[in-house]
């Protein structure tokens, strides 16, 4: 007796197939999916270890074919594959776009992400699967299974942004990374990296919205007790571009020499700010010793209190009377 999420497995497998089999083999998928992907630099091989696809631009091709072979409607729903109308009327939810298939741990697929290939203002850039009984956002790193190995090896894990970012690091041939998918952080996907290693570096870009962006996101990563590192892109790049850019070697190069402990990073930023300040840099004290009370581990802290103290010529027992404050909630 097969479950619910035995047939939203295999249906969701069989729409993977028949959106790669569509990129491939249909004439549309050809001139239109499968040169976008070309145009972007994607390798034949990436295309396969991805599992990317194409997804005809009419309203239930994908639909028809499934039910042709005893696939429900109601499954179709469930899955998140078709969207239901009033009146019992539905159509496939994916429609003339290249899909991202997102991956489990054991390499199942759980849900797409569709992406437009012309600039049409009325239309999200991606439409994502919607949560169903087997995939639930928040748990899910996309790039993780494909990641996993090579981030046990490294023992540490790239974080980007975006789907193309993950795949064109791995054709720059870096192969452990994964992307947060434009979201915030949730514990469970922290939990989930903690399974592979203690040590995250998070790519970004530089301008003003990137970095407000990683700070925000990075408090939750630092409670979780990861090790985070970061990488500030140039302005305007994301990994995706700027690996395209500088090619494989160099790109390889920047993320090392540019690869900084985030405290340290934030210390740099924000005394950068407030220089001449003392009201400022009084602040932005502050905010360092929270950033460094988030921390689990008391060894840690107490050596991030001392590095701070160092490069901001700050007496340690200033910083520390501050971060016990914190600690005992009395901030
Ligand atoms: P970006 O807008 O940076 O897209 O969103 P991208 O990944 O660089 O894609 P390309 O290079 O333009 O093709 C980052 C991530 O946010 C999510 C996706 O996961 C995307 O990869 N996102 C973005 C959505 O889910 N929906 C959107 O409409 C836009
Ligand atoms: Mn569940
Ligand atoms: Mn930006
Ligand atoms: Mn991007
Ligand atoms: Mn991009």
């Amino acid at each position: 007796q097969q479950s619910d999420r035995d047939r939203l497995y295999a249906l969701m497998n069989y729409a993977k197939d028949y959106y790669k089999e569509s990129l491939t083999t249909s004439e549309e998928g050809q001139s239109i999916g499968l040169s976008y992907f070309r145009e972007r630099g994607f390798h034949d091989r990436t295309l396969e270890k991805f599992e990317l696809g194409y997804s005809l631009n009419e309203w239930d091709h994908l639909s028809k074919k499934a039910m042709g072979i005893g696939y429900t409607d109601d499954l179709l729903e469930k899955a998140g594959l078709i969207v239901k109308k009033e009146g019992g009327r539905f159509y496939d939810r994916f429609r003339g776009r290249v899909i991202f298939p997102v991956h489990n741990l054991s390499g199942k697929v759980i849900a797409f992400g569709a992406r437009i290939l012309t600039k049409e203002k009325d239309q999200p850039k991606y439409i994502n699967s919607p949560e169903t009984e087997i995939y639930h956002k928040s748990n899910v790193l996309y790039g993780m299974f494909q990641a996993k190995n090579a981030i046990r090896r490294e023992d540490f894990c790239y974080i980007v942004e975006g789907y193309t970012d993950v795949i064109s690091m791995h054709q720059a041939d870096v192969d452990n990374v994964v992307a947060s998918s434009g979201t915030a952080f949730t514990e469970e996907q922290i939990k989930l990296i903690r399974r592979f290693t203690e040590n995250v570096t998070v790519l970004f870009d530089g301008d003003a919205a990137g970095i407000k962006a990683a700070l925000r996101g990075i408090d939750l990563v630092l409670k979780g007790g990861l090790n985070v590192r970061v990488v500030l892109l140039p302005d305007g790049d994301d990994p995706d571009s700027y690996s395209k850019k500088m090619g494989s070697t160099e790109f390889k190069q920047y993320l090392k020499s540019h690869s900084k402990d985030f405290i340290s990073f934030k210390i740099d930023l924000l005394a950068s700010e407030s220089v001449h300040d003392p009201i400022k840099k009084a602040e932005a004290i502050r905010e360092i010793v929270t950033s460094i009370s988030l921390i689990p581990d008391p060894i840690k802290r107490s050596v991030y209190i001392q590095e701070t103290g160092q490069l901001l010529k700050m007496q340690e027992s200033v910083l520390l009377t501050e971060l016990n404050k914190i600690l005992i909630g009395e901030r």
